[in-house]
């Protein structure tokens, strides 16, 4: 049985759909849920799922990422995972530990890449005109939100959208892709999925 750990920082609603999709005849299953924060309420929601969980506050090491990470490997280590995926996990990794699971780490981030690495991409892609927008799930590589691309899904740019309401309908497409492309990557497949 392929053993999936998730990052989290916050609600969790990526964690939950995955978590959901590895039942019956899915060749993964869950072994953690941690998370930098120990108030993400994404944690209670992987608890009543029966997903053991884990929280390391990155706040008092500052900018020892270095020192964070040792402590956040720990709990990961200990469940022998063969996928990590980062699931609204908002703290950018350095390249050792990222190097530690290369080839079997994903992420969702929520725009086209390779357009809008970082933050605020619903904002940029509103402000560019874009009438089309959507999301990625990548492998993670020591470079920020630029690994290979696993899949992805568009939603239409509506005339007016906020930022907000571009969130909800992208967040929407978030939940069918990271399972599917979850459920290809365990099953050994790399060729990517377009919803
Ligand atoms: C989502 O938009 C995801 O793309 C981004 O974090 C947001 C919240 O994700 N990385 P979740 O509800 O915590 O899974």
């Amino acid at each position: 049985m392929i053993r999936v750990a998730i990052l989290i920082s916050g609600g969790g609603s990526n964690m939950v759909r995955l978590v959901e999709s590895m039942v019956d005849d899915h060749p993964a299953r869950p072994v953690l849920v941690a998370s930098n924060d120990a108030r993400a309420t994404g944690l209670d929601k992987a608890a009543r799922m029966g997903v053991p969980t884990a929280a390391i506050d990155h706040r008092p090491y500052g900018k020892d990422r270095t020192g964070f990470e040792a402590e956040l490997l720990k709990p990961i280590l200990a469940v022998k995972p063969d996928i990590l995926c980062l699931a609204g996990f908002m703290r950018v990794l350095t390249p050792e530990f990222v190097e530690r699971f290369a080839g079997r780490m994903l992420n969702i981030h929520p725009s086209l890449l390779p357009k809008y690495p970082g933050l605020h991409t619903h904002r940029r892609a509103i402000e560019a005109g874009d009438t089309e927008a959507g999301c990625t799930v990548h492998e993670v590589t020591p470079v920020l939100d630029d690994g290979p691309i696993l899949g992805q899904a568009r939603v239409p740019v509506e005339p007016g959208d906020t930022p907000d309401e571009l969130a909800a309908r992208v967040l929407v497409q978030e939940h069918r892709l990271y399972p599917a492309v979850l459920r290809r990557f365990a099953e050994g497949k790399r060729e990517p999925v377009f919803l």
